[in-house]
């Protein structure tokens, strides 16, 4: 039988938020595999001292070198493998760095501790710009704190105030998936920046401003241990509940209730939308366009010219709104629409970078740029997009 030298590849993407792409592949020979990408895992899938694997590894646990301030292409892992080859088992660093969810149960708790003061200074340096004072929402920004309980029976349908007000304080069941959000998602432009303190310090805050207390007592701090000890309002508002030797009963209950079904109180059995639903697809019977079979490295330009600055900082601050038109903001590159930006002049786009208009906050939420720097970037966004 042939022998197959094989490597294997591991790529990542890491998108805005949480949403990542994960591929271990195997190659047949080594046509394809591009000679300049680096090593940069030792046998057992850590990463060589070369590269920090805090601040080098993206979502997929593998360590990317970073050039220019962009993560390069794909590296080359060296761990051998057996029999089919195809893939190899994640290492547990692998699966560490990809099993990030906070349980309520505390599973995935980091460790460390924070104060409500500390949260509400961090709060207003890097949350308030888009949530709004003590987290009120505004300009299209989630809400964080108010909302009631009761309003959540309220049916959809009714916008304006007899909508459902879900905030953290009046829906959200459990208090792990506040903390796993900031950690994950928040700041918007900066996700993952937040340090255990950090998070603790601004969960505490959030939940303190929602008025959650924790056996009976107002939260002033929290840490992994203490965390646990925290119930939520709306701890028990998820029905039905099918945890338990009830849970059968309490589904039976629930769907007895014609209340649950509508504002009349009336049971839809046919023809209740005006469209029926006839059938619903399950199966992917063709892909288009068809995958690619085409198994080749990115190329990589050796003169590629160096990234400025003010793209850096564009990357870091700006691109997640910017990058494109979905968040309504003019998108890099999009001559038309910075053309429509431009007719005001510079000076005035300016003012708008730098105090914020109507969905872009003040310095796009990063407080810590300088009016001089949100210039540059602007100018970089400008010349961009000509
Ligand atoms: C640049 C604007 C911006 C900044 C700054 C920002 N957020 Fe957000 N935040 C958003 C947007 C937009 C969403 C909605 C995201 C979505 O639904 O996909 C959101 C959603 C949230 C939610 C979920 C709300 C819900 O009910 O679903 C929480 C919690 C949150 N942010 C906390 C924070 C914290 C804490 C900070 C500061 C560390 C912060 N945000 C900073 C824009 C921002
Ligand atoms: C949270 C999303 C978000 C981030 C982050 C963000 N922007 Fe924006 N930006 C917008 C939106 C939305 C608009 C459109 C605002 C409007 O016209 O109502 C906009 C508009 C602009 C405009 C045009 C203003 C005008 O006068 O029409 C400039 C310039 C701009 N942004 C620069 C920046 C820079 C520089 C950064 C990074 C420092 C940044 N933005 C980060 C959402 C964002």
């Amino acid at each position: 039988m042939m022998k197959l030298n094989s490597k294997l590849i591991i790529l990542g993407i890491s998108a805005v938020a949480s949403s990542a792409l994960f591929f271990t592949g195997c190659f047949a020979s080594n046509t394809g595999v591009n000679k300049t990408a680096e090593k940069s895992l030792t046998k057992d899938g850590t990463a060589t001292s070369a590269y920090n694997p805090v601040k080098d590894a993206i979502d997929g646990g593998v360590t990317y070198k970073r050039e220019n301030g962009k993560y390069t292409a794909y590296h080359i892992n060296e761990q051998p493998t057996t029999g089919v080859n195809f893939g190899r088992a994640p290492t547990p660093n692998e699966l560490k760095a990809w099993d990030t969810d906070i349980m309520p149960d505390g599973t995935g708790l980091p460790i460390g501790s924070g104060t409500v003061g500390e949260g509400e200074e961090l709060y207003d340096k890097d949350c308030a710009v888009c949530h709004g004072e003590f987290g009120a929402g505004g300009k299209g920004y989630p809400t964080l704190t108010g909302g009631s309980i009761a309003s959540l029976k309220n049916q959809r349908t009714c916008p304006g105030k007899d909508a459902p007000n879900r905030t953290i304080g009046s829906y959200w069941p459990q208090a792990s998936t506040l903390i796993w959000y900031i950690r994950d998602a928040m700041p918007y432009a900066n996700p993952k920046s937040y340090t255990p303190n950090e998070m603790y310090a601004m969960t505490a805050y959030l939940l303190a401003e929602n008025g959650v207390k924790m056996e009976g007592e107002d939260i002033e701090e929290l840490n992994q241990d203490n965390f646990k000890k925290i119930v939520m309002p709306n701890r028990n508002g998820f029905y039905p509940d099918i945890d338990g030797a009830n849970g059968v009963e309490n589904v039976r209950a629930f769907f007895a209730e014609p209340k649950n079904f509508g504002a009349v109180g009336t049971r839809c059995m046919t023809n209740c939308g005006k469209e029926t639903v006839s059938k619903i697809g399950n199966e992917i019977t063709a892909v288009v366009p068809a995958y690619s079979t085409v198994r080749d490295l990115p190329k990589v330009d050796p003169n590629a010219k160096p990234v400025s600055e003010a793209e850096k900082m564009y990357e870091k601050s700006c691109s997640v709104c910017h990058k494109t038109d979905n968040m309504g903001a003019p998108a890099l590159g999009n001559k038309n629409a910075w053309a429509t930006v431009m007719e005001q002049g510079l000076d005035r786009v300016n003012h708008n970078a730098i105090n914020g208009i109507g969905g872009m906050p003040p310095k796009g939420g990063a407080m810590d740029l300088s009016d001089e720097q949100v210039k540059d970037i602007v100018k970089f966004m400008v010349e961009s997009s000509k």
